[in-house]
C-alpha cells in the first residue's frame, strides 16, 4: 500500500464529480463529497470503462452515465451486478491536502 496526494480539499465542491491525473498512476482518480464526507475512487466505470466523471451521485450511489449501473459510495457494491465492484481508495486530509491509499 502506498499514499499518493491527489488534490487539495478545496478542489471538491459537494456533489461534483472531479477526477484527478496523478504521475505514477495509469487511470485519473475521482474524488468528490457527499453531505460534507469526501469520496475517492477510481474514474473509470468497471462495467464498461466509461469514464464516471460524466455520472451522478444518487442515494449513496454514484450513478454511471453510459448504462446506469450504480455503486455504493462506501464499499464500491454495484447494486446491478454484484459481480462489478467500484474501486473505491481510503481517504486521509493532511494540512489540506487530500491523499489515498493504493494497495
Ligand atoms: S459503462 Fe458504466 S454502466 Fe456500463
Amino acid at each position: 500500500m502506498f499514499r499518493i496526494r491527489v488534490c487539495e480539499e478545496e478542489d471538491v465542491v459537494e456533489g461534483e464529480l472531479k477526477s484527478f491525473s496523478v504521475d505514477g498512476v495509469d487511470v485519473p482518480i475521482l474524488v468528490t463529497r457527499v453531505d460534507g464526507e469526501l469520496i475517492a475512487g477510481t474514474s473509470m466505470c468497471p462495467h464498461e470503462d466509461v469514464s464516471l466523471v460524466g455520472g451522478c451521485i444518487r442515494n449513496g450511489e454514484i450513478v454511471c452515465r453510459a448504462h446506469g449501473y450504480a455503486f455504493d459510495l462506501h464499499t464500491g457494491a454495484c447494486s446491478h451486478d454484484p459481480t462489478l465492484s467500484w474501486r473505491v481508495y481510503k481517504i486521509t486530509l493532511a494540512s489540506g491536502q487530500v491523499y489515498v491509499d493504493l494497495a
